[in-house]
């Protein structure tokens, strides 16, 4: 189950053979159901939704796969037309709808070829408020085209009423003018031993998210993992303690992880049992290990900024 010839750096998360069987006692499957209040169900989010109360679900986040051809080890999704994409988007808000309290948000995942569809989909039924676009630096450029460093997130509500905790997701970012007043005081920025520093209201363009690699101990095999700090914003965001967050797409288990730090009830299916293994293993070292790299002292750290590093090491 890990990768082979791991470097001593190597942080990335690993499922031991003789650790399978305990974790695979925890998850819900088909031919075990049982209260889903913060478990992993192992199979299609439709085998579950029956489980899952009527309006009950105060945030979804759904990360479905992209229209794209890919393998999610062994689980094939095949690449199709923007119109079937967006009847597969219709059907999965159409089957979840029931399951969302009147006050929830849904966050929909996708890249810009999977946007049109999403937004198509979403405002048959939702009211959507925004698209964050997030910067995801990797891989290296194309030679006939732009290379694609950007991802997108639909923010959309199921009415007018909603929860949205600005004060909960501050950006802490270096100053670059530090502007004084006349007496010398600061304003609106802080100095410190270790900079200079503003908090400020987060905005729809993020370029302060790492996508999980190899030296964070968040990593795991998923190939499309998002980071728990891009998952702790919209958490913080949109839920209060004690909310009910629901992932159907849950891959390496990031939504559930973050939720349970977070102090949020949860639930998450996903298809592929060794990415279940992967999830649950992060769920059980989230007992002790609280933290999410990049989010300390209650404000989201800008990449590479000195207190955040200390802090992640
Ligand atoms: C884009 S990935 C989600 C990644 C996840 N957000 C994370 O941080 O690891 C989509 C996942 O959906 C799973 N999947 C596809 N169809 C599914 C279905 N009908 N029910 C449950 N999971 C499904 C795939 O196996 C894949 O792991």
């Amino acid at each position: 189950m890990n990768k082979k010839n791991k470097g001593k750096m190597n942080r990335t998360l690993e499922v031991q053979e003789k650790e399978i069987s305990s974790l695979e006692n925890s998850f819900l499957h088909p031919g075990k159901k049982g209260d889903i209040k913060n478990k992993i169900g192992l199979g299609s989010y439709v085998d579950f939704l029956d489980d899952i109360k009527d309006n009950s679900v105060d945030l979804l986040f759904l990360d479905p796969p992209y229209n794209l051809s890919k393998n999610f080890n062994g689980f094939e999704f095949k690449k199709s037309s923007v119109e079937e994409y967006t009847e597969y988007l219709d059907e999965i808000l159409e089957n979840i709808n029931p399951k969302l309290s009147n006050n929830s948000t849904i966050y929909i995942c996708g890249d810009w070829k999977t946007s049109i569809s999403i937004f198509n989909s979403a405002s048959k039924i939702f009211h959507v408020r925004n698209r964050i676009t997030w910067e995801r630096e990797k891989g290296r450029g194309a030679k006939s085209n732009w290379k694609n460093c950007s991802e997108d997130i639909w923010f959309c509500t199921k009415s007018n009423d909603y929860t949205f905790n600005v004060d909960e997701v501050k950006q802490r970012r270096n100053v670059i003018a530090p502007y004084r007043n006349q007496d010398g005081t600061t304003r609106d920025w802080s100095e410190t031993k270790e900079g200079n520093f503003r908090d400020s209201f987060p905005s729809n363009l993020w370029k302060d998210i790492t996508i999980p690699f190899w030296s964070m101990p968040e990593n795991t095999i998923h190939p499309t993992q998002k980071s728990e700090k891009l998952v702790a914003k919209l958490i913080l965001a949109s839920t209060n303690k004690n909310d009910f967050v629901f992932d159907p797409f849950l891959g390496s288990g990031t939504t559930n992880v973050v939720a349970k730090k977070l102090n949020r009830n949860f639930f998450g299916t996903e298809i592929n049992k060794e990415y279940c293994l992967y999830a649950q293993k992060r769920l059980e070292l989230a007992e002790s290990a609280k933290d999410i790299q990049g989010y300390h002292d209650g404000v989201f750290w800008d990449r590479n900024t000195l207190s955040a590093q200390k802090k992640n090491n």
